[in-house]
């Protein structure tokens, strides 16, 4: 039986970053794409009916988010995830790369040190950099197949000029939605040397059945003092082409400094198509995200029989949230440059190469689950025919 998640809708000639510029980026034609995080599957339907009454209406001048807008996205936070929003918290913003920048910007000074936790979603430690601030690395540490954190190493690395932490829950790639006790001790850590965390909350919707997210802030009123989080529906909707976020700050005083950056780069209009797609997301998708979750399940539950039978070598480490695999290729025994020569040239299948995400990604692979079950077939097929001994 086919299902909704199981149609193939090619992509191609639609501006795709996924599907239409291999050749801008590998050189190559005729890749299968699993690398970037969007998915192959249509917005939930109460989306594209509230996006085509908008397209209808025909005009797209200056657009500010309404507060239905707002109200839909705090009971979306309550509903699904117990965090009860305050209305004044909540700043938008054009996307969550750009607004973790301008909290950067907003909340360091140049030289600054900025904590992040590789391997990781590798734009942080970009945004970090390019806005003259330093990246210290607190690198997770794998016992076993599963991630944690290192809090013994986070305390020493903690300095009189380190000033934040961000921090990615789920975290791309490892795919761990963090417990209780993790996020209370890197709290308590960050808290005791003066440290703002900055909490990319963007896959928090996307977690697996029986694993539950805790938005960082939620944890306690003294945490939530001292913590951004940024959301946004475009993860979890798969509306990344239309853009926008919205960011959590509950204290007044950072709020303030937050936006007169953000004021400072003049974002002040909201993009017409989003705003309508994100409300009517989180306003009327539940059910279409119950069955996404499902679906990737199967996904990963494929992926792992897959691997066991025909690429034994590789291991995918546990999937808690997100719909990014995180495959353990170290076993083949090639060195970086040759693993992803392989994948490219020699399987056609474009994936995001482990080192990307720094330290501790060296012989991994990120594969992007949230495809039709046929795509995922034909891609590992391809990968076992060039890996396989
Ligand atoms: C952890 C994380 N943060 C942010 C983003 C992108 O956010 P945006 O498109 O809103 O800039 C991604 C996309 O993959 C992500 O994985």
């Amino acid at each position: 039986m086919t299902g909704e998640f199981d149609q193939v809708i090619d992509r191609r000639g639609t501006a795709s970053l996924k599907w239409d510029y291999s050749r801008r980026y590998t050189g190559l034609e005729g890749l299968l794409p699993l690398w970037v995080a969007d998915m192959d599957f249509p917005a939930p339907p109460e989306v594209l009916q509230a996006l085509r009454r908008r397209v209808e209406h025909g005009i797209f001048g200056y657009t500010l988010e309404p507060e239905s807008y707002f109200q839909a996205a705090m009971d979306w936070m309550l509903r699904r995830h117990g965090w009860e929003l305050q209305r004044e918290w909540l700043l938008p913003a054009p996307g969550v790369v750009p607004a973790i920048s301008l909290a950067i910007l907003a909340l360091s000074e140049p030289g600054d040190e900025v904590v992040i936790q590789p391997p990781v979603y590798y734009p942080f430690a970009q945004c970090i950099r390019r806005n003259g601030r330093s990246v210290t690395e607190n690198p997770l540490i794998l016992e076993g197949r599963r991630y944690g954190m290192d809090f013994t190493h986070l305390e020493r690395s903690i300095g009189p000029r380190t000033r934040l932490a961000i921090l990615c829950s789920p975290h791309n790639p490892v795919g761990r939605v963090w417990e209780r006790d993790e996020l209370e001790r890197l709290a308590e850590i960050c808290l005791r040397g003066g440290l703002i965390l900055l909490s990319d909350e963007i896959h928090c919707d996307l977690v697996l059945p029986g694993f539950r997210h805790l938005p960082t802030a939620s944890l306690s009123a003294e945490l939530a003092a001292s913590t951004v989080t940024f959301l946004s529906a475009t993860k979890t909707f798969n509306l990344a082409g239309l853009g926008g976020s919205l960011v959590v700050i509950p204290d007044a005083g950072l709020r303030r400094r937050f936006q007169s950056t953000l004021e400072s780069v003049w974002t002040g209009v909201a993009n017409a198509l989003s705003t309508a797609a994100s409300e009517a997301a989180w306003r009327h998708g539940e059910p279409w995200l119950e069955r996404l979750l499902a679906y990737l399940q199967a996904n990963y539950e494929f992926l792992v029989r897959f691997l066991e039978e025909r690429l034994p070598e590789l291991r995918v480490m546990p999937l808690e949230g997100t719909y990014l695999a995180w495959i353990d290729c170290r076993a083949l025994g090639l060195p970086d440059a040759q693993l992803k020569a392989r994948i490219l040239e020699r399987a056609g299948v474009w994936l995001d190469d482990g080192p990307m995400f720094g330290p501790g990604g060296q012989g991994f692979q990120r594969l992007n689950l949230a495809c039709p079950r046929a795509t995922l077939r034909q891609a590992l097929e391809r990968l076992a025919g060039a890996l396989g001994s």
